[in-house]
């Protein structure tokens, strides 16, 4: 294995090369990232209808009646929730209600993780027909004990009281993860309730993201993030595509809607401003792919186009406008008045074979140029084997395989057109066959691996891989193998979130070329080397990586030429080694089982005669 890190022969990676794809699916934000434990807080899941699951009653029909009505105050989301309690609070009456009151309860997604001395914000919104004491209460799953509760007080001396918003905070004197949350009462009477929200004090900076979750994305360093889908971006209909201006603008006020692709609810807690926001919080780019009028089943002609094109133009104000333009200052009001950097939109989602796909994004980029030249646009039409037909500043490769054809994708790119568009590998992962990936095994992850070293080679042409999808709530598995697994309270990565971790230096690295040669004209394995240098304390490294898909191990005589100085330092350097059973997988047990292990170099050197074992990833990081 020969490095030439000769001056001249080295390139600059591209800054954004490895980032993260979120999509809202298996719950990765509502339930997931999204830190909110109240499901269907509003009650629209139901869309008016008789249901409003995941809410369930407390207490029987003799005691209380619960349905829904549309006295919301809040106009796009007009359901709320009328109970009539028909028993009574006197005791001494033929239908006294039971001590424990009557009333409703929200399991949350999949039970709400209560810890004991935590804060938890609750915002709920109720009027009633009289004053009425409503106890609402954080409970294990069955109610029977309460970790914490407080009561308030509805209505006035007026028959009916208006809508009144309640604010208070639920201390927990004990820890639950399968937790609910209940509001009761027995008293006799009427009230209504909407929008109601149980937050955790501690987010992520307030942001309102679950902090176990966002630091494991953060542990990725991702350089862009893409969102929010995917096919949750088309709809199996346009009637239930992301809309994102109904996303924006207080909680309360989003309708909500329902997601027909992956076949669930979102409360849209998790909207395009706080997208945006977490693309902050990260230091990530935002790439913002918007519905372009096209979903798996229906389009817009390009003669019907003018309000997807104004929604999409206004998108943009909404990230980059100044606090005075109109979408700018919705923006504001939610609380940053500073600018977004948004330079990244992606026109659709896997819809460069539609009919009116092309027709309508010539539309898209014209009107975005001339409003935003500097925005790069990502096209779906993949250049990487044939030419497009229209401008675009990058073009979408999505890529789901088995294992070793995605190993061999290694060398897609070699000889894709350098002249036109950047590539955007923005999906990609190892999926089948269903015995070798399960539910993300080592020898999904070891395929990709290989493809990344081939887009790091290839990183003159890709700008930027993402790896899909990134969530699971394992509550929900709508999609398998995923990065990142989680229920409640617990969480793990995968062999394949691992592999993204391994690259982590790559993205604004230099690149050097790299010759992997064999007697053995069957080896299959690939190879690259990038010096980085680490922000903390200048220093900086040669990293050689070797992914060997072969069954047999690989005896490497390393030989880096050309370094300018004194060369490779032999102390502090380090090999990682990412190996184990192929199809081994991590858990909620074992989360640890298969993740990569550092070890020293004894003897370190330009020169080195190294063993690097079958099946496996392999770093050497070597301080310069
Ligand atoms: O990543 C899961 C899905 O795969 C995405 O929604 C879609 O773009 C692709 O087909």
């Amino acid at each position: 294995l020969t490095v030439d890190a000769s001056p001249g022969k080295e390139r600059k990676i591209p800054d954004t090369l490895f980032g993260i794809f979120f999509e809202e699916i298996n719950h990765a934000g509502t339930g997931g990232l999204w830190a909110e434990l109240v499901s269907n807080r509003g009650f629209e899941a139901g869309r008016g209808g008789e249901s409003i699951e995941p809410w369930s009653v407390i207490g029987d029909g003799r005691n209380v009646d619960v349905a829904t009505d549309r006295s919301s105050p809040f106009v796009r989301n007009k359901v709320a929730l009328k109970m009539s309690v028909l028993c009574s609070g006197d005791h001494g009456s033929n239908n006294s209600c039971p001590n424990s009151g009557v009333g409703i309860y929200n399991p949350g997604f999949w039970g709400m993780n209560i810890e004991d001395k935590n804060r938890y914000n609750v915002i709920l919104y109720m009027k009633s027909s009289r004053n009425l004491n409503v106890t609402a209460s954080l409970t294990s799953a069955d109610g029977s004990t309460v970790l914490s509760s407080t009561t308030i007080t509805s209505g006035g001396s007026k028959v009916e009281s208006e809508w009144a918003e309640f604010k208070f905070t639920l201390v927990s004197n004990g820890t639950d993860h399968n937790s609910r949350f209940q509001l009761t009462t027995t008293d006799n009477g009427i009230v209504w309730f909407d929008q109601i929200s149980v937050m955790p004090d501690d987010t992520y900076n307030g942001h309102g993201f679950r902090k176990d979750l966002y630091s494991m994305l953060a542990d990725l360093k991702p350089r862009f993030i893409r969102f929010p889908g995917g096919c949750f971006v088309e709809g199996d209909w346009l009637k239930n595509a992301f809309r994102w201006k109904e996303t924006v603008g207080p909680w309360e006020e989003r309708p909500g809607h329902f997601g027909d692709v992956w076949n669930y609810w979102t409360d849209d807690g998790l909207g395009y401003y706080e997208f945006l926001q977490l693309a902050e919080d990260l230091g990530a780019a935002p790439v913002w792919v918007i519905n372009n009028g096209i979903s798996h089943h229906d389009e817009i002609s390009p003669l019907n186009l003018s309000t997807y094109v104004q929604d999409f133009l206004d998108s943009i104000e909404f990230a980059r406008g100044n606090s005075s333009s109109k979408w700018g200052s919705v923006r504001a009001a939610m609380g940053h008045p500073e600018t977004f950097n948004l330079e990244y939109v992606a026109i659709g989602n896997e819809d460069c074979e539609k009919e009116y796909y092309q027709a309508n994004y010539v539309i898209f980029y014209k009107a975005l140029k001339a409003a935003y030249p500097d925005i790069r646009l990502v096209s779906n039409c993949d250049a990487s084997s044939h030419p497009i037909h229209h401008k675009a500043d990058l073009y979408d490769y999505h890529i789901y395989t088995n294992a070793k054809t995605m190993f061999l994708r290694a060398n897609h790119f070699d000889n894709a057109p350098r002249s036109g568009p950047k590539g955007f590998v923005s999906e990609y992962a190892v999926t089948e066959p269903h015995k070798d990936v399960g539910n993300g095994t080592f020898l999904a992850a070891l395929g990709e691996a290989g493809f990344l070293i081939g887009l790091e080679r290839n990183s003159d042409l890709i700008e930027m891989a993402c790896y899909a999808p990134l969530f699971v709530n394992t509550n929900d598995r709508r999609w398998s193998p995923d990065a990142i697994v989680y229920n409640s309270w617990q969480q793990y990565g995968t062999p394949s979130y691992w592999v993204q971790h391994f690259f982590i230096h790559s993205s604004g690295a230099t690149y050097h070329p790299v010759k992997l040669e064999s007697i053995d004209s069957n080896f299959i394995a690939v190879a690259s080397a990038i010096t980085w240098k680490q922000s903390e304390d200048g220093r900086s490294f040669l990293k050689i990586k070797v992914a060997n898909f072969g069954d047999k191990d690989l005896n490497l005589d390393i030989n880096v030429v050309g370094l300018s100085n004194h060369g490779v330092r032999s102390s502090g350097s380090m090999q990682t080694t990412f190996k184990g059973e192929l199809t081994a997988e991590n858990s909620f047990d074992d989360p640890k089982k298969v993740i990569p292990v550092a070890s020293r170099i004894e003897n370190a050197g330009k020169k080195m005669y190294i063993k690097v074992s079958s099946r496996s990833l392999t770093s050497f990081d070597l301080p310069l």
